[in-house]
């Protein structure tokens, strides 16, 4: 046999295996409503993919910098100062292959094979894919509906060990929860204390419900902080992301971006440069989704689905089912195959009680979520 990494010897997002499924269902001609999927059920607002066609048609769609365009940089740094009132300088802002891209920088550019990273289980399955495959051995925070699936400072006191990084997500996937602006000051002076490197998923700010979530950024300056064109901007499969990172790091991730992809997608760049014009449209995609959850809310009680996470922000409603089933794929099976119905289940991002849990999403239509209750009450009764 010939050698094969350890690194890459990693768990598969169950999820996507759970979307081909879906997909041929829907090949077969059987219905779906599909609450399994982490993206927005709409695309970029049409005026900025108008503006990037015009794009193509008069420029030339050559590499751009490795670190991304001067003009988009900028564009994110006044959306800092005028969604948060916020100074984070253009030099400190990097384009990147969506935050995936971002993720991968951080990692290889600031820790090493050994390093150990905590991190909230629940939490985003590729987090501790891509620690894994770079070599850093995730730790995985226990977190709980009591404190609200976010990691506290009391968490972080109970550690084994300090470990050489920290990574935080607000609103969180898949519980949708968000970290209070108090905690996260208290979070980045734990860290300053214990020279503890954070990294904050920032990825759903502005999908938020009621209240704006707060970046890290106001609080400390060597924070590494990852957003994306895929959520509010609405723009998944342009593969666009971005990091705020600390200004001594610029040089190593512009070596390491140059190497790695060369660039980010030209086209991709053109597009959300202009999404950020258009916010009033991106802005009704969140009142549906607010709605949608209201619904949700409501209704899965109803169904005796009743452990329900606090979402404040991204589309995401996690809810633990202990009280009907210790398998959760077999159940989210038993739902698609009877009712048409396809949520996430929780083992995708907790390893050791994600058979208790499942995560819905709710991006898609209001009727869609609507007629999902009433599938989920009948699958139930
Ligand atoms: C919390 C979180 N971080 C990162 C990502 C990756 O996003 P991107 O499409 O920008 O690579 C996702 C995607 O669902 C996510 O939910």
């Amino acid at each position: 046999m010939l050698k094969l990494s350890q690194n890459g010897d990693i768990h598969t997002f169950r999820v996507l295996d759970l979307l081909q499924k879906v997909n041929q269902r829907k090949i077969d001609g059987q219905d779906v409503i599909n609450m399994a999927p982490g993206q927005p059920s709409d695309g970029a607002p049409i005026p900025a993919i108008d503006y990037g066609i015009e794009q193509m048609k008069n420029g030339f769609m050559g590499y751009t910098e490795a670190i991304g365009t001067p003009f988009l940089r900028q564009r994110i740094s006044a959306w800092y100062k005028d969604y948060y009132d916020l100074e984070i300088p253009a030099e400190r802002i990097v384009i990147t292959i969506g935050a995936s891209g971002a993720f991968l920088y951080t990692f290889m550019s600031m820790f090493d094979p050994g390093d150990k990273i905590a991190m909230a289980a629940p939490g985003y399955p590729a987090y501790r894919n891509i620690m894994k495959a770079c070599g850093i051995t995730p730790i995985e925070i226990e977190t709980t509906l009591q404190t609200n699936y976010q990691p506290t400072i009391a968490h972080l006191e109970e550690l084994d060990e300090i470990p050489d990084g920290l990574l935080i997500a607000s609103p969180s996937n898949p519980t949708g929860t968000i970290i209070q602006p108090e905690e996260l000051e208290q979070i980045c002076a734990w860290c300053r204390k214990h020279g503890v490197r954070l990294i904050a998923d920032e990825l759903y700010h502005g999908v938020t419900f009621g209240e704006k979530a707060e970046t890290v950024a106001r609080y400390c300056k060597d924070v590494v902080v990852v957003n994306s064109f895929s959520k509010y901007f609405a723009m998944t499969g342009w593969r666009l992301g971005w990091m705020v990172i600390p200004e001594n790091t610029t040089h190593r991730i512009k070596c390491l971006a140059e190497s790695l992809f060369v660039a980010p997608p030209t086209l991709a760049q053109h597009v959300a440069f202009k999404c950020f014009d258009h916010t009033d449209i991106l802005d009704d995609y969140v009142a549906r989704y607010q709605a949608n959850l209201d619904i949700l809310k409501e209704e899965l009680p109803k169904a005796g689905i009743t452990n329900l996470s606090d979402t404040r922000g991204a589309f995401y409603l996690y809810a633990d089912i202990s009280n009907i089933t210790n398998n959760s794929e077999m159940w989210a099976k038993g739902l698609l195959d009877q009712e048409g119905v396809a949520v996430t289940p929780g083992t995708d991002f907790d390893l050791t009680r994600g058979h208790q849990t499942i995560r819905l999403s709710f991006a898609g239509s209001t009727e869609e979520v609507r007629e999902a209750c009433a599938r989920i009450k009948r699958f139930l009764s």
